[in-house]
């Protein structure tokens, strides 16, 4: 049955109990709490203890995501885990959930796309329910990004956090849901996010271990640009495409990199603070899940309200970038 619009019926989050403050990097790294205050408007972020991993979290947030849809895990056909952080190579981590989840009927899979890996999912899932290929979808993000970070190298280790989101999709009535929805990505700023070693093209080896080649590399300059440019644009894209301004926007929900990229995306939009949703002080960058973090947040306080127009921007390693706008 092919279905006009796609919507959000549940959403869910988890992360772990372990807050790495900025107190604590402190003592790590040469830093302070006034620096990233300053600079990133961090204040706090959540680290998984040894033996905690990624599906941990994200059928944790899946669980609430399908409970509030008053489904049944039997219920998902289609399940799309987008991490950059997976519990192994292989099978996805998307298996590993569904089969923790006994949602069986679920074709499951990883989306790569960093950042913006929650939006890509949910624009996949918009497109495979409104062609009738699936019923409900779940889509989480989830990451354990301290195990990526280098903590001897100040500029990275001091933004990212661990945590997990989830959302279920399926058909609503015309007058809301999915307006419109834009992924993109430019692989020729590879090197603006990257973490080389562990694949095919640089093996692992006790050498590349030692290097770091593992953890994550950035020049966070450059990035800051790309993201401000790309988030603001895919913006107006989706807006433009459904005929709606800005002004329009009830709440904006772009992906949590860093409070200055947040407020010069709001800034060029000009959507005003108090439409636009942070939770960095308490996160930090969380990736794929920050959006379906903040989403679940913002639900759970009553932020959003029935009718409210929903605008979720994003950009990541790729780069990717991202462009959801919904009537909730
Ligand atoms: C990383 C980022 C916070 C750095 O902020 P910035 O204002 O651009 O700072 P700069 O890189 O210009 O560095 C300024 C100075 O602060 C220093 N610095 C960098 N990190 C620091 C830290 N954690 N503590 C103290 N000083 C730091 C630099 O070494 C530099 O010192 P110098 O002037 O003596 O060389 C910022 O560029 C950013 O957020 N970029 C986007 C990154 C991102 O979002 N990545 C994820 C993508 S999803």
């Amino acid at each position: 049955m092919v279905n006009e619009r796609s919507g959000i019926l549940g959403t869910g989050h988890s992360y772990p109990n372990g807050i790495l403050t900025n107190a604590d990097l402190e003592q790590i790294v040469d830093t302070s709490d006034a620096w990233i205050t300053t600079r990133t408007g961090i204040k706090q972020r959540r680290k998984a203890a040894p033996g905690e991993y990624t599906s941990l979290f994200a059928v944790r947030a899946a669980r609430q995501a399908i409970e509030r849809a008053r489904l049944d895990p039997a219920d998902i056909d289609l399940l799309i885990c987008a991490t950059v952080s997976p519990d192994q190579i292989l099978p996805s981590t998307g298996c590993i959930i569904q089969a923790e989840l006994g949602a069986n009927k679920a074709a499951a899979m990883d989306v790569v796309a960093a950042c913006s890996g929650f939006l890509y999912g949910v624009t996949l899932a918009d497109t495979m329910i409104r062609t009738g290929q699936s019923r409900y979808a779940l889509v989480i993000g989830a990451e354990i990004l301290t195990q990526y970070v280098d903590y001897s190298d100040r500029q990275t280790c001091v933004l990212f956090g661990d945590g997990a989101g989830a959302a279920v999709l399926g058909a609503v009535d015309a007058d809301r849901g999915i307006l419109a929805a834009r992924i993109r990505s430019d692989g020729r700023y590879e090197e603006q996010l990257y973490s080389p070693g562990g694949g095919t093209r640089r093996p692992p080896t006790a050498e590349t271990l030692a290097a770091g080649d593992h953890f994550f590399k950035m020049k966070g300059n450059e990035l800051f640009k790309v993201a401000v440019r790309s988030m603001a644009d895919i913006s107006r894209e989706v807006l433009e495409e459904a005929g709606l301004r800005p002004e329009d926007v009830n709440l904006f929900i772009p992906h949590q990199a860093n409070q200055r990229i947040t407020d010069a995306v709001a800034a060029k939009l000009n959507v005003a603070e108090q439409r636009v949703y942070s939770n960095i002080a308490m996160h930090g960058n969380t990736s794929s899940a920050s959006i379906p973090i903040a989403l679940d947040e913002c639900v759970e306080t009553g932020r959003i309200k029935q009718g409210d127009l929903i605008l979720m921007a994003s950009f990541g390693g790729g780069v990717t970038w991202g462009g959801v706008l919904m009537r909730w």
